[in-house]
């Protein structure tokens, strides 16, 4: 089955059109990479390849899950780039109580996570000991806790902010979230709520 990129319109205020455009170029790559990587493994598996060492087979299977996990963190990233001043809503000042002491203590560790991330800073229900945790991410798929929900989600590679904000990371992990769009964080935390009967 084919996937198509999501066309986002530019509207958020934490990076610049330029920074913004040279990103969705990158994304939508991971959309080719993800078609063609469905092709090949489809139509040229190459099975007698198949190797822990390297190889064909082993070369696309990795590739599949990189691919595919680079498209859903870049959509759920750019769906929350926000633009507002805005609060945290009822779902997700429950979760900074809760789990991290309040959202100052919530917002200490999420940019230090996201501050030591080589890839992704991600805050995420985990459903075995059913906490919400900040991970981080070198890659799209290295650092990930299984069947983990994301809820809000910062890119951290170089190239989702290098251009606009140079070496000053802290500029761009604070503009994230003082323009975080709160309404969208609620909703994933609704569908938290749905997908794991758990009270948040
Ligand atoms: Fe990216």
């Amino acid at each position: 089955m084919q996937v198509s990129a999501i066309k986002f319109p530019y509207t958020t205020s934490v990076v610049n059109k330029s920074q913004f455009d040279a990103h969705i170029t990158l994304y939508e790559g991971y959309v080719t990479m993800t078609n063609l990587t469905d092709k090949t493994l489809a139509t040229q598996p190459e099975l007698q390849t198949a190797s822990p060492s390297g190889g064909h087979y082993r070369g696309w299977k990795k590739t599949e899950t990189y691919a595919i996990n680079g498209i859903i963190l870049h959509e759920m990233y750019f769906q929350n780039l926000g633009n507002c001043k805005t609060a945290p809503g009822k779902n997700m000042q429950a979760i900074f109580d809760k789990y991290f002491g309040g959202f100052e203590k919530w917002k200490a560790d999420f940019v230090a996570c996201a501050t030591s991330a080589r890839g992704w800073c991600i805050l995420v229900y985990e459903q075995r000991t059913g906490t919400c945790r900040n991970i981080l991410l070198d890659l799209h798929d290295e650092g990930h806790i299984a069947g983990a929900f994301p809820i809000m989600v910062l890119d951290m590679y170089e190239h989702a902010y290098f251009m606009e904000y140079g070496t000053n990371k802290a500029a761009y992990i604070n503009k994230f979230i003082d323009n975080y769009p709160w309404e969208l964080a609620e909703q994933r935390a609704d569908i938290v709520g749905a997908k794991f009967q758990h009270a948040l």
